[in-house]
């Protein structure tokens, strides 16, 4: 087992295929690309299927691929089928996607043993999403949706980051569409990981003014099974109604207490928290020709070095300098 040494336990392991996108989302990468990475900085399939196979036999639970747009990367269906070899120790294999590509390789990846997929969509509004994402893709991202809805993904998690008079007006039309569509909405509040370095503080629309705001109009009900290790606060509705709305409130409610997660970047390191100042080479470790025992004991190492919480809210704060396109959503 993965233990660190604040007595947290690690059973999520979050891995970024690629840090090149084809969208322009200004809370993640506005600037356009990071200058590519050399071919050979990149993990291959094999060395993630093969480090995969570790972190599984170490206790991880849940491994869910990011990027990054990771459907940018070619053969990410055999990627899959590599990994659902892992099951059922691996309880849970997950797909973070703008869902651009999604349409034409859903069943697919269905059929490859993918269980869940959670599509980025920030607005609802044609030229809002246009504004935010910097491509003319709501109807691709609502295709991607269907094909995710027919395909059998149950439930489809949507990824809404909301950010104060850009698209924080919408909030009840997106709890509007979690009914009628029956998805599991996630609001989750702007981290300062933009590559734009934009963030501030008063573009930060809390998590309990969602909350407060959705439940006035559609009054919520806590799940049972609702944080734990999770990162999401999840409400039913309490008129019955289909779908489901989840807040993630990273800076308001710190939840860092619970965290489960690492994450193994595109270039192959390892990140202990999404804002570490700090990466473990684990891609240069295993290429030296690392024995699977030896490869076992650095990520204990990594792990144990996981920082006890992030300090967004601290006076200090400085904004680490890999952006969410580079560490993985
Ligand atoms: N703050 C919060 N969430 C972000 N994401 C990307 N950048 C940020 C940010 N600065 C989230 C998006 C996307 C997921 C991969 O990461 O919701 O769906
Ligand atoms: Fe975990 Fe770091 Fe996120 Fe806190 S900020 S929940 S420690 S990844």
């Amino acid at each position: 087992m993965l233990r660190d040494a604040h007595n947290r336990t690690i059973r999520d392991l979050r891995i970024s295929l690629t840090d090149r996108c084809n969208f322009r989302c200004f809370y993640c990468l506005p600037n356009g690309e990071p200058p590519l990475a050399r071919k050979e900085t990149i993990l291959t399939f094999e060395e993630i299927a093969y480090l995969s196979d570790i972190f599984v036999s170490l206790g991880i639970e849940k491994i869910r691929l990011t990027g990054g747009e990771p459907m940018l990367r070619k053969g990410i269906v055999s990627l899959v089928d590599q990994l659902a070899k892992l099951k059922p120790q691996l309880q849970d294999l997950a797909l973070t996607t703008n869902g651009h590509e999604l349409p034409r390789h859903a069943q697919a990846l269905k059929s490859a043993g993918l269980d869940r997929v959670t599509i980025s969509l920030d607005s609802l509004d044609r030229d809002k999403f246009i504004d935010i994402t910097g491509v003319d893709a709501l109807d691709k991202v609502y295709a991607a949706i269907n094909a995710a809805k027919i395909h059998g993904f149950d439930p489809v998690k949507i990824n809404a980051v909301l950010v104060r008079g850009r698209n924080d007006d919408e909030m009840i039309e997106f709890a509007r569409f979690a009914r009628e569509y029956d998805v599991a909405m996630r609001f989750i509040e702007f981290m300062p990981l933009d590559s734009g370095h934009d963030w501030s503080r008063e573009m930060v629309v809390p998590g309990k003014e969602i909350h407060d705001a959705i439940n006035a109009v559609y009054p919520l009900k806590l799940k049972e099974s609702s944080r734990g290790t999770e990162t999401a606060w999840k409400y039913k509705f309490a008129d019955g109604a289909k779908g489901e709305i989840g807040i993630i409130a990273p800076v308001t409610e710190m939840f860092c207490g619970a965290c489960s997660r690492i994450r193994l970047t595109a270039d192959g390191q390892i990140r202990t928290c999404l804002f570490s100042t700090t990466e473990h080479n684990l891609r240069d470790f295993v290429r030296s020709g690392a024995s699977r025992e030896e490869i076992v004991g650095f990520i204990e190492n990594a792990v144990t070095k996981k920082e006890p919480r992030h300090y967004i809210n601290d006076a200090d704060f400085v904004q680490p300098a890999r952006t969410m396109s580079f560490i993985g959503g």
